[in-house]
């Protein structure tokens, strides 16, 4: 992650922590990201891993599933911590993955997309983890799932290889852009920048 990104990621941090209201809501937002992420795992394992060349992504697929399964229930264990009840809201995450899942066609691809998003939360969660302003509780937790989310990022690449990668990493701009974390191309010597190659402003959620 570059150092700016890492900057802006805490300043958004800092914010967040001095808005109570708006911590306990990316909190259920990060639930809800949770449980997503364990139906979305499962449902690519449905879809491109028929037969036996993949079983191994399938097994794979499901391993992942069950982690993000665990991980929901200690985001939940946290919410009735903090005694939010709200369990339900609208988050950003709809906006990136409406861009990116069309993008998933084969095995690779949707391989390709996990790891780019595992990559982008997992980033996100080490400045949460590195910020000494972040209650223990929430530093505690991560600190559980950042191995996992590793192993996902890593795991993922491995099977999307560079094609699966490639495929996919212009709708995961998208996705950024529809975000607020990219700036659109923007004109360069009065023609537009071709694809949607843009520069990183912050980061929030999106797996
Ligand atoms: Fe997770
Ligand atoms: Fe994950």
């Amino acid at each position: 992650m570059q150092s700016s990104m890492v900057d802006k990621t805490r300043t958004w941090w800092l914010a967040v922590l001095k808005d109570e209201a708006r911590l306990n809501a990316w909190l259920v937002r990060l639930y809800n990201n949770e449980k997503d992420a364990y139906e979305r795992f499962l449902d690519f394992a449905r879809r491109f891993c028929k037969g036996r060349q993949n079983k191994e992504a399938w097994y794979l697929f499901h391993f992942i599933a069950e982690q993000e399964r665990r991980h929901a229930h200690m985001v939940l264990d946290l919410l009735i911590s903090r005694g939010i009840v709200q369990r339900n809201n609208s988050g950003n995450s709809e906006r990136y993955w409406s861009k990116v899942l069309p993008c998933v066609q084969c095995l690779q691809t949707a391989a390709g997309v996990g790891a780019l998003a595992e990559g982008l939360s997992l980033e996100r969660m080490r400045v949460i983890i590195s910020c000494k302003e972040t209650p223990g509780t929430i530093r505690k937790m991560f600190l559980e799932i950042e191995p996992d989310e590793s192993v996902h990022a890593r795991t993922l690449a491995d099977l999307a290889k560079k094609h699966g990668i490639r495929k996919v990493i212009d709708c995961h701009s998208e996705g950024l852009i529809a975000l607020g974390l990219k700036l659109a191309a923007t004109a360069t010597n009065g023609k537009p920048r071709k694809g949607p190659k843009s520069r990183s402003i912050t980061t929030t959620s999106s797996k």
